[in-house]
């Protein structure tokens, strides 16, 4: 095993890229003090490419997105760092009437909730055409034929008597497929999808799920699925990126993190996917604790409180981003690795004090 010198921003370099985030971090101004929702995040995307973003609650994934977007109220926000080029241009020092042509055309956005995106007093018919008429310019004529083919395009029975109905007359399935038919409107190049499906019941979130990978393909679009489930973005994706705590702790090609995890936390996830062999009465891990509060992040690595593996070392310097090939990971102690803890000094749960072992105990060299 190899282990590099850590990231840089060369990570992000290269005109070619369709979507290169590098370094944003995306701050709030609270009355607890400076949340870092986002701290330092860098990856880039290609076109076709489909990207799955996953992590716990609060790990920042909404924020990062909106951060892509340019999406972030400007009040109480700070933006220390960072860059997002779009086709080469810098989306945060875009004029706005820019940024409008970018978002719903180039660039669309699917939420966890249709009824975001949704006006429910407006009839899902003008709500499709009036964004593909101001985009598009094309006559209202046109825009109803082509809202007809979206609507069919995404499984939608009888389009045309859609278009003459609201949303609250819709099931939530239907309603998202809309959504997801409004997206595609304007033949985006780009369309994150951020938690598309966690409003739906099980069955549904498949179809949403398989759907979005069709359009995916057929339409040679990047796709990013934002999701807090692993199982989610499991065959769905190029590559996966793991967040904690407004930061990458892993990022791979999704075969790669699948067979060889080097992140505790992302093994943890792993282990709480449900897998078909298991009994019923099988109990799902569970990862102990809560994320930490991100106006006051571990000064040490900021999973340690909750990592079965944790050393002293882990508690008093903040691990790199290190890349091994194309696959990076954040952690002093990677599992598979020469430097992955022995198996006797791992604990089972959350950190207890004075029962961690200490860096000398690992194989070292390398990662520091
Ligand atoms: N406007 C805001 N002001 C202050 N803190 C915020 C704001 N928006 C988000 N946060 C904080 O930023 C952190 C990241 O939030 P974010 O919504 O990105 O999480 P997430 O990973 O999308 O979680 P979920 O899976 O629940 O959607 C959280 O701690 C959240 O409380
Ligand atoms: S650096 Fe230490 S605490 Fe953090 S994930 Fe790795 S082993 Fe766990
Ligand atoms: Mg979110």
């Amino acid at each position: 095993m190899t282990v590099d010198a850590p990231v840089t921003n060369d990570a992000t370099s290269g005109t070619d890229h369709l979507l290169v985030v590098d370094d944003v971090r995306t701050h709030f101004r609270t009355s607890r003090g400076l949340v870092r929702a986002v701290d330092g995040v860098s990856f880039t995307l290609d076109g076709g490419r489909t990207l799955g973003i996953v992590g716990e609650s609060g790990s920042g994934k909404t924020v990062l997105s909106r951060s892509i977007m340019g999406l972030l109220p400007k009040r109480h926000t700070e933006t220390p760092t960072g860059q997002v080029l779009f086709k080469g241009n810098d989306l945060r020092a875009a004029p706005r009437k820019e940024l409008q042509r970018i978002w719903g055309c180039d660039v669309a956005v699917v939420f966890q909730d249709p009824m975001t995106s949704l006006n429910p007093v407006m009839k899902i018919g003008k709500q499709m055409t009036e964004s593909m008429r101001h985009h598009l310019h094309i006559s209202q004529s046109e825009a109803n034929v082509r809202a007809v083919e979206l609507l069919r395009s995404v499984d939608i029975n009888e389009p045309d008597r859609r278009l003459e109905q609201y949303p609250h007359q819709l099931s939530g399935g239907m309603r998202q497929r809309v959504t997801i038919a409004m997206a595609l409107g304007c033949s985006p190049e780009l369309l994150i999808a951020d938690e598309p499906t966690t409003a739906l019941d099980v069955t549904v979130q498949a179809q949403i799920l398989d759907l979005l990978q069709a359009q995916q393909r057929q339409r040679n679009m990047a796709m990013i699925i934002v999701t807090h489930d692993l199982g989610v973005v499991a065959g769905r994706t190029d590559e996966i990126m793991v967040m904690y705590a407004g930061q990458v702790v892993e990022k791979a090609p999704t075969r790669e993190l699948f067979t060889r995890v080097r992140m505790p936390y992302t093994e943890a996830l792993l282990q709480s996917i449900p897998r078909i062999e298991d009994n019923v009465d099988t109990r799902l891990k569970v990862i102990p604790g809560r994320p930490p509060d991100l106006t006051s992040p571990p000064k040490g690595c900021r999973f340690a409180p909750r990592c079965s593996y944790t050393q002293t070392k882990c508690l008093e310097e903040p691990p790199p981003l290190v890349s091994e090939g194309d696959h990076q990971y954040r952690c002093w102690f990677p599992i598979g690795t020469s430097l992955e803890v022995d198996p006797p000094t791992r604990r089972d749960g959350a950190l207890a004090p004075g029962v961690v072992a200490t860096a000398g105990t690992v194989t070292t060299g390398g990662a520091d």
